[in-house]
């Protein structure tokens, strides 16, 4: 990415930008029980706002290969710094980019809370290419960095965790999503005597809530996207938090039938292919988000913890994000209203 911290909050303020117009996109077709509609529209908007930015952009993670076809696949090349006048638009910072235009796709099709529009970026080579598979998650915030340990049992974790946040186990929450390959996890939180809140979707926006204080969430542990992981570890190195994971494949540990997933062979080839030569290593948030520059967005799209969602208003909407940056060090709430009607609208605090 550019030299300079301007580089970086010009970059962010336009990935506020991307994120809002995604976000807008996929409110508006809130509760109509498409989930791939509304994924499609957010999609659409993130892309287009995205060559706008004076940027060469160069997607990592986003909605598939290639062959494929999508918008926003793997290795396209977006933003402004590319095709005619790319020139005049030198010099333009290189970029590495995650996204996930709707992280929840069955909750906006349902109206439920906290599905959110995401982007993470930094310099080349500062986010891990992450296969499109499962990945075993722990993710807790600052308070608890240190203690946690992706292959102890669950009680010692949360032993661990209730200690650095100076209360009982029974005093925390986790954050579980709501899956038949949980239920041992399930169980053991349970027995350890810790609150647990089981999401039907959404371990990104999760994982991001274990990593602020104030949210009464304290961890998020299990199965979930890779890609996912790779845009919670972005967000949770600007919050100094820390997330573990493990790449997972096993039908078995996926409570799937063996037919529900690409065989064993096949899945190892593919993470040869991508330069992962140990499928069983331990990632921690350097490994996921090695980047010294990290920007991280993301607006609400329906009401959430941290986010609220689009609230559309007649003469205009309103939209609440986060904006982060590793290197200047900065954590924004970010409340747009974006004027659509003429000089009478009226704007509200
Ligand atoms: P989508 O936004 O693609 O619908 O993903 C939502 C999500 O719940 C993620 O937050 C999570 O990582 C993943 O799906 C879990 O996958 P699965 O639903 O297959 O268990």
């Amino acid at each position: 990415m550019g030299e300079d911290l301007r580089t970086e909050r010009e970059l962010s303020l336009d990935f506020l930008r991307v994120c809002e117009a995604a976000a807008i996109a996929a409110a508006r077709t809130m509760g109509q029980g498409d989930r791939k509609f509304s994924d499609q529209v957010a999609v659409e908007a993130m892309r287009e706002v995205m060559d706008s930015v004076p940027m060469r952009g160069r997607v990592v993670i986003g909605e598939g290969e290639r062959d494929e076809a999508p918008m926003l696949y793997i290795g396209e090349e977006v933003g402004g710094g590319f095709g005619d006048g790319a020139e005049m638009a030198a010099p333009c910072p290189e970029v590495d980019i995650a996204v996930d235009p709707l992280e929840g796709t069955n909750l906006c099709a349902l109206g439920a809370n906290n599905a959110i529009a995401v982007l993470a970026a930094a310099e080349r080579g500062g986010l891990l290419h992450a296969p499109d598979i499962y990945m075993d998650k722990i993710v807790v915030g600052p308070s608890s960095r240190g203690v946690i340990d992706i292959d102890a049992p669950v009680k010692e974790n949360l032993k661990n965790i209730a200690r650095r946040l100076g209360r009982d186990i029974e005093d925390l929450t986790i954050i579980v999503l709501d899956r038949k390959r949980h239920k041992k996890i399930i169980d053991d939180v349970r027995e350890a005597g810790a609150r647990i809140r089981l999401i039907s979707d959404g371990d990104l926006s999760a994982g991001i809530s274990a990593a602020v204080a104030g949210t009464n969430i304290h961890a998020c542990i299990g199965i979930g996207g890779a890609p996912e992981g790779v845009l919670t570890a972005a967000a949770i190195k600007c919050l100094n938090g820390e997330i573990q994971t493990r790449l997972v494949w096993d039908p078995e540990r996926l409570g799937v039938d063996k037919d529900k997933v690409p065989p064993e062979k096949e899945v190892l080839e593919r993470l040869k292919s991508m330069g992962i030569n140990d499928p069983n290593k331990v990632y921690d948030t350097e490994d996921l988000a090695p980047g010294k520059k990290i920007i991280f967005a993301a607006t609400g799209v329906t009401d959430g913890a941290l986010m609220r969602g689009v609230r559309f208003f007649g003469s205009g909407k309103r939209t609440h994000s986060l904006v982060m940056t590793s290197e200047s060090k900065h954590i924004r709430f970010v409340d747009s209203i974006h004027i659509e009607g003429g000089p009478d609208t009226v704007i509200r605090f």
